[in-house]
């Protein structure tokens, strides 16, 4: 009696007799969801000398005719030949083990059961016999299959979104500049980093004779998708005013603004609307004649290393029915430097939220003012990826720079 109290049984009634506890014993050993399973290892065969009525439920074979055989029966040929192996051995050394492993019921219906195989030992050390406990996790492994398919659907949706968008991004920046123009006059240069695969910034520049040269900023709102499908819209609306349109090469910046404004309104399908700078630079007069719609100020280099910030009021294209642009001069020097760019760019924010904003931009630009164009660009891109390298970049930043060669 005081061994039974050892291991759990300290209420029972001193009177109640052995064979009592033996019954309750069974009865727990039989109520147990579980399959509970005992084969003696001494014996040819290694039989099941106790089955519990949770192994008859989970099997739908009987105690009856399932003593005295081997517990392999409910392998098939779906079953996995590794998984036995691993049984064998540690049967074989006598150690503890657990798989999970696809055995049959009786009506031959699948089910996936994890065998707990647990070794008793006689006083000498012998291994006896082993404690087989089977659960049935078909529904567990059901699921994570599911989940396993329904991954690996998302994983191919997801290789084939990223194959078209990547393929996207490779049309909207074959609308950005190439190359260099091939110009005395003018020297250009840009730089654009999206922040998702696609963005809605697109910029360029196109000779309209040998001394001027058109050229646009436009940033979309918003990013992703619809904001580039309408960024390469707008870049092909620009390729065809300048490359079928001779006419169109006259044509103002403002009545360019006008135009875009009235074919771009923002409506239910799309509602969408743009920053924009449109100007024309002429390389003999020394001028550029742009307008403005809402885009972030314009940064001039002056050759007496001062910066003047063009802060011009203007509607973005798209929001209201017929805004009035107004044409805006700015006389240049030569090397005199003129910078267009996105807002992605000054509304960069570090790790504090500071924006980047328009005074470090002029720091940046004046650093670089004895060094090359394209240097100067690369060093205000990564100036802005320095300063907000915690976050990662949340808008497109664009940078499009010209300055007049000629002397
Ligand atoms: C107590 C005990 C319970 C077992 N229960 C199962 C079982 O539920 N399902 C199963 O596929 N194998 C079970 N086995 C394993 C097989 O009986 C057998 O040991 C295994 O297939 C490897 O041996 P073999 O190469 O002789 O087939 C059990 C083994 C023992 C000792």
């Amino acid at each position: 009696m005081d061994k039974e109290k050892q291991i759990g049984l300290l209420d029972t009634d001193e009177d109640l007799a052995e064979a009592d506890i033996l019954l309750l014993k069974n009865r727990a050993l039989n109520v147990a969801a579980e399959g509970i399973t005992i084969a003696d290892m001494r014996l040819p065969n290694q039989p099941l000398i106790y089955i519990n009525e949770g192994f008859e439920r989970l099997t739908g074979y009987s105690a009856k005719s399932m003593v005295g055989k081997n517990c392999r029966f409910l392998q098939g040929e779906d079953t996995n030949p590794a998984t036995v192996q691993e049984i064998r051995d540690a049967l074989a050394s006598g150690n503890e083990c657990t798989v999970e492993i696809l055995n049959h019921t009786k009506d031959g219906e699948p089910f996936w059961n994890r065998l707990s195989l647990t070794p008793v030992k006689d006083s000498s050390g012998e291994v006896t016999h082993f404690i087989g406990v089977q659960s049935d996790i078909t529904k567990r492994k059901n699921a994570e299959e599911a989940l396993r398919k329904a991954n690996h659907q998302l994983e191919m949706v997801n290789r084939r979104m990223t194959r078209n968008l990547e393929a996207a991004a490779a049309i909207q920046s074959s609308l950005l500049p190439d190359k260099k123009p091939q110009s005395d006059k003018l020297n250009f240069s840009w730089i654009c980093q999206p922040c998702d695969e696609l963005g809605g910034d697109t910029f360029n520049f196109f000779p309209i004779d040998e001394n001027r040269f058109a050229v646009y900023m436009v940033d979309v709102s918003g990013h992703g998708v619809r904001a580039s499908l309408l960024s390469v819209t707008l870049s092909h609306w620009f390729l065809r005013l300048f490359q079928d349109n001779s006419e169109a090469r006259s044509i103002l910046p403002t009545d360019v603004a006008e135009e875009l404004n009235q074919q771009f309104q923002m409506n239910m399908e799309t509602p969408q609307y743009f920053t924009m700078c449109y100007g024309i630079i002429d390389a003999k007069s020394r001028e550029f004649r742009f307008v403005t719609a809402g885009n972030p100020p314009i940064v001039v280099a002056r050759d007496d290393s001062t910066i003047e910030v063009l802060k011009i009021e203007g509607f973005p294209v798209g929001i209201v029915g017929t805004p009035e642009y107004s044409e805006n001069v700015i006389k240049l020097n030569s090397n005199e430097r003129v910078f267009l760019y996105t807002d992605g760019l000054t509304e960069a924010e570090d790790k504090k939220e500071n924006p980047y904003g328009i005074a470090k931009l002029a720091d940046t630009i004046l650093d670089n003012e004895n060094n090359s164009l394209d240097d100067c660009v690369d060093s205000i891109m990564k100036s802005v990826n320095e300063w907000d390298s915690s976050r990662g970049l949340e808008d497109d930043v664009s940078i499009l720079a010209f300055e007049i060669t000629n002397s």
